[in-house]
C-alpha cells in the first residue's frame, strides 16, 4: 500500500518535447496504485501519441470535448469531481496562461476550471520563457490560488542552451504530489532540525572512522516532516539517499562539521530530532599525506568526538528534543539511561542487531521512551511510517502539555 493506492488522478499532457516525460510519471503513478486518466492537448499528441498512454494506464486518453467515442462533454464533469487531484505535467507557458485566465478551449483546460481538487502544475518551457514577466505573473495568479506550481529544474534545455526549463524528475513530482494530497498538516508552523546518516572521521586524506548508517532514517523523518506542513532543515553525514526536495540540506563529514551545523540552526527549530549515527570516537590525529599501507601493526590513539545530541539539550530553549538510541542488548534498559543522561524529550530506541531493521534496512522496529516515564512499543513498519509515528507522538506530547514542555 501506498499513499496513492486506490486514488484517482488525472494526469494532463500538454505540448512540450518534455511529454515522453509523463510517460514515465504515469507508469511510477500506476506502479504505486494510483488509477490513472490521461488528458492530452491536441499538441501533446504531436510529441507523444495516445496509444502509449493508453497501454500505460489501461484506460482510454481523452482530448478532445466532442469525441462521440467517448461522450466526453459529459464525462469531464464527473471526472474532476471524482478525481483526487490533476497534475498537469508538462504544462507550457500556454496551458498556464490559460488556467490562469479561466480559459476552457479544450478537455485539459476545461476540467481545470471544472475541478475543485488539488491541481499540480510542473511547468516545462524554454529559459527565456519561464523567465518572461506574462509567465511569472500567470505562475503567481496560479499560486495565489492554491494551485501547486513546480519551479522548473536548472540544466540543458531542448533549444540547446543551458537555463531553468527544464521538467523536475519523476521522484520530485512525485514527492510534490504526495504532500498535496496529505490531508494532515499539523506541523505547519513548525520548524524540524533533523540529523541523519553516519559521520565520518579522517585518519589520513583517504581513510576515515564511520559506520553503516545509510541516512534512510533521517530522509524518512525529514519527508514525513515536510508532508506534514513543517519547515526542514537536513543535517546529514555523507549518504547516497537524495535530500527530499523542499528541505534545507546541510552536509557534513565529521562530527564537529555535524555540531557546528546543528547550532548554527538550533534557534530556529521548535523540534529537534538526532537520528545521526555520530563516531564516538575520532583519531586524535589525521595524518596529513597517506599513511603508508603496509607498516606492521597500527595503534590509533582515539579521542572523543562532542556528544551533541547532550549539549543541543542542555543549550534548549522551547524546543522538543528527540534522540535516536542504537542498541544490540538490552535496549529499554539503555535506551532509558541515554534518554535521562542526555535529558531528551524522546528517546527512539532501535535494536540494531537485528537484521530487516535499524542500519541500511528500509523497515524500522522502535521503542519510544519519553522523559514523563511513558513507553510504547511499535512493531516493525517502514521507515516513513516509524518517522510519522514519531511525530505523533511528539505531537502528542506536547497537546498534553506535561509540566516544563514550554510552548
Ligand atoms: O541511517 P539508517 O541506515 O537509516 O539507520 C538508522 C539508524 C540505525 C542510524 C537510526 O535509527 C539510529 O539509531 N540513530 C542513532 C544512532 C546512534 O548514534 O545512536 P547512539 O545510541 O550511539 O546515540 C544516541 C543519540 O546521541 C543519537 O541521537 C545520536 O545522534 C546522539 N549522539 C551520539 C554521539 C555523539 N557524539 N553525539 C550525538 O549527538
Amino acid at each position: 500500500m501506498t499513499q496513492l493506492t486506490g486514488k484517482e488522478i488525472i494526469l494532463g499532457v500538454t505540448g512540450s518535447i518534455a511529454a515522453y516525460k509523463a510517460v514515465y510519471l504515469l507508469r511510477e503513478l500506476t506502479r504505486q496504485g494510483a488509477g490513472v486518466t490521461v488528458v492530452t492537448t491536441q499538441h501533446a499528441q504531436k510529441f507523444v501519441g495516445p496509444l502509449t498512454f493508453r497501454t500505460l494506464s489501461g484506460r482510454p486518453v481523452l482530448a478532445d470535448l466532442f469525441d462521440p467515442a467517448t461522450d466526453a462533454a459529459v464525462e469531464h464533469v464527473e471526472l474532476a469531481q471524482k478525481c483526487h487531484a490533476l497534475v498537469v505535467a508538462p504544462a507550457t507557458a500556454n496551458l498556464l496562461a490559460k488556467a490562469a485566465h479561466g480559459i476552457a478551449d479544450d478537455f485539459l483546460t476545461t476540467l481545470l476550471l471544472a475541478t475543485r481538487s488539488p491541481v499540480l502544475m510542473v511547468p516545462a518551457m524554454d529559459a527565456g520563457m519561464w523567465d518572461h514577466p506574462a509567465v511569472r505573473d500567470n505562475v503567481a495568479t496560479l499560486r495565489s490560488r492554491g494551485v501547486a506550481v513546480l519551479d522548473p529544474d536548472v540544466g540543458k534545455l531542448a533549444s540547446g542552451r543551458a537555463g531553468t526549463g527544464r521538467l523536475p524528475e519523476v521522484d520530485v513530482i512525485l514527492e510534490a504530489l504526495h504532500r498535496l494530497l496529505s490531508p494532515v498538516k499539523d506541523l505547519a508552523g513548525d520548524r524540524v532540525l533533523i540529523t541523519g546518516g553516519p559521520t565520518r572521521e579522517p585518519l589520513d586524506p583517504v581513510r576515515f572512522l564511520s559506520n553503516r548508517s545509510s541516512g534512510k532514517m533521517g530522509v524518512a523523518l525529514a519527508l514525513a516532516a515536510l508532508r506534514r506542513g513543517a519547515e526542514v532543515v537536513l543535517v546529514s553525514g555523507p549518504t547516497s539517499q537524495a535530500p527530499p526536495s523542499g528541505a534545507v540540506f546541510v552536509p557534513v563529514e565529521t562530527a564537529e562539521e555535524m555540531r557546528e551545523a546543528v547550532l548554527q540552526h538550533l534557534a530556529q527549530a521548535t523540534i529537534v530530532i538526532k537520528a545521526a549515527a555520530v563516531g564516538d570516537y575520532r583519531p586524535r590525529e589525521a595524518s596529513p599525506v597517506k599513511m603508508p599501507s603496509k607498516q606492521g601493526g597500527l595503534t590509533l590513539e582515539l579521542a572523543p568526538t562532542p556528544d551533541i545530541l547532550k549539549e543541543v539539550a542542555a543549550r534548549k530553549g522551547d524546543q522538543f528534543i528527540v534522540g535516536f538510541a542504537a542498541e544490540t542488548q538490552d535496549v529499554r534498559r539503555r535506551a532509558r539511561e541515554k534518554q535521562e543522561a542526555k535529558r531528551v524529550d524522546l528517546m527512539v530506541a532501535n535494536d540494531v542487531s537485528q537484521a530487516g531493521i535499524g542500519f541500511d534496512a528500509d523497515d524500522n522496529q522502535v521503542t519510544l521512551l519519553d522523559r514523563w516515564g511513558g513507553l510504547i512499543e511499535l512493531p516493525k513498519m517502514p521507515k516513513l511510517d516509524v518517522a510519522n509515528a514519531v511525530f505523533d507522538r511528539i505531537l502528542s506530547l506536547r497537546a498534553a502539555k506535561p509540566a516544563h514542555i514550554p510552548r
